[in-house]
């Protein structure tokens, strides 16, 4: 029997959502199975905005980076209009199955539709923040890696000609993963994470000492949560407001690189990478890694293990139920922030 199944990406988007689409669709032409795009995220279940994705549709997309779908952070949760129109476009498109490609928004939203609505779904981890539980990665993270790594191999030369402090903004939400990770590949000189509350007063020693030893230029990698010790209370109320209040995180990059430089008295600069850390073509690590999480997919579509996710652990591709691989945050590896530790200062 022919299986109808549906595939969305949503929440922000990341280098290899094509890469999953494509072994969805390719995998499901080898057993006459259908694949339909829903456009948008969950919101093109919403407005019935879905068509039949082919052979066609999915060639030359490998490379691409975005989504052919689109993405959004739409959702069809609390609101019973909302969940009307999805029951409605679910039965007209006459969906056996849902592949949800998303960060852990999505997949929290994919888990609850399948838990506490019935929703025939399975879930595909993906973000350049690394932060989804019961995987070890998920694919996007290794391209952003690779972008914060030139970056910071660019930021240094320029750094060292004008014996300059650069600080270096890195996305990741809640956990330290893409800094940490950018930060030892780049060889900075401080990496500063949301899990470690850090101490201005050691940074500023640590610059101060490397200019002391004749490194007259410091790189600091800095997570866009990462936080201050409380004891530190160089962030007024307002600052604190503006940089960690939004839903939409960044900031302490200028805070920081303001502060450096009137405590030591060298001259500092800020590079917020932003958007970039997301954009472009994924690497060949995050192809295959997103090729073989839409092929297990398909197969967990095929043996009907809703309300699973793929998953990564070591080399091998497996499943892990959404309940757990949700139940917190992946925070970021502590011999991971030790390694970068050791090249502080
Ligand atoms: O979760 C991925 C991510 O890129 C974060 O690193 C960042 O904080 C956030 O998304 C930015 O999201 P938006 O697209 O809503 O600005």
């Amino acid at each position: 029997m022919t299986v109808r199944i549906g595939v969305l990406t949503a929440g922000g988007d990341c280098p290899g959502l094509n890469a999953v689409i494509r072994a969805i669709v390719r995998s499901a032409i080898h057993s006459k199975d259908q694949v339909l795009g829903i456009k948008n995220g969950w919101r093109g279940l919403l407005e019935g905005d879905i068509a039949p994705l082919t052979h066609a549709s999915v060639t030359g997309i490998l490379p691409r980076g975005g989504t052919i779908l689109g993405t959004s952070r739409v959702s069809p949760l609390g609101d019973a209009r909302r969940l009307e129109s999805f029951r409605v476009n679910w039965d007209k498109y006459e969906l056996d199955a849902l592949i949800v490609i998303g960060g852990e928004g999505s997949l929290k939203t994919a888990r609850d539709m399948w838990r506490d609505h019935g929703y025939p779904i399975v879930g595909v981890p993906k973000t350049i923040d690394n932060d989804v539980g019961g995987t070890d990665f998920t694919f996007g993270f290794d391209t952003a890696v690779s972008i914060v790594t030139e970056a910071v191999d660019r930021l240094h030369s320029t750094a060292e000609a004008h014996h300059r402090v650069m600080v270096v903004e890195v996305m990741g939400r809640h956990t330290g993963w893409l800094a940490a990770y950018g930060g030892i590949a780049g060889g900075a000189d401080v990496v500063l994470v949301p899990e470690h509350p850090f101490s201005l007063t050691r940074v500023c020693e640590f610059v101060r000492r490397r200019d002391q030893h004749g490194r007259s230029f410091s790189i600091i990698v800095v997570s866009e949560d990462a936080r201050p010790h409380p004891d530190e209370n160089f962030l007024t109320e307002e600052l604190n407001a503006d940089i960690y209040r939004h839903e939409r995180l960044g900031g302490i990059g200028n805070v920081l690189a303001a502060e450096i430089e009137k405590r030591t008295g060298i001259d500092t600069r800020v590079t917020k990478l932003g958007y970039v850390q997301r954009g472009g073509s994924p690497t060949a690590f995050d192809r295959v890694l997103a090729t073989r999480f839409g092929i297990k997919a398909y197969g967990l579509v095929k043996e009907q293990a809703w309300g699973q996710m793929t998953a990564l652990r070591g080399n091998r591709i497996l499943s892990v139920g959404l309940d757990e691989a949700l139940r917190e945050l992946k925070q970021l590896d502590e011999e991971i922030y030790h390694a970068a530790e050791v090249f502080f200062g």
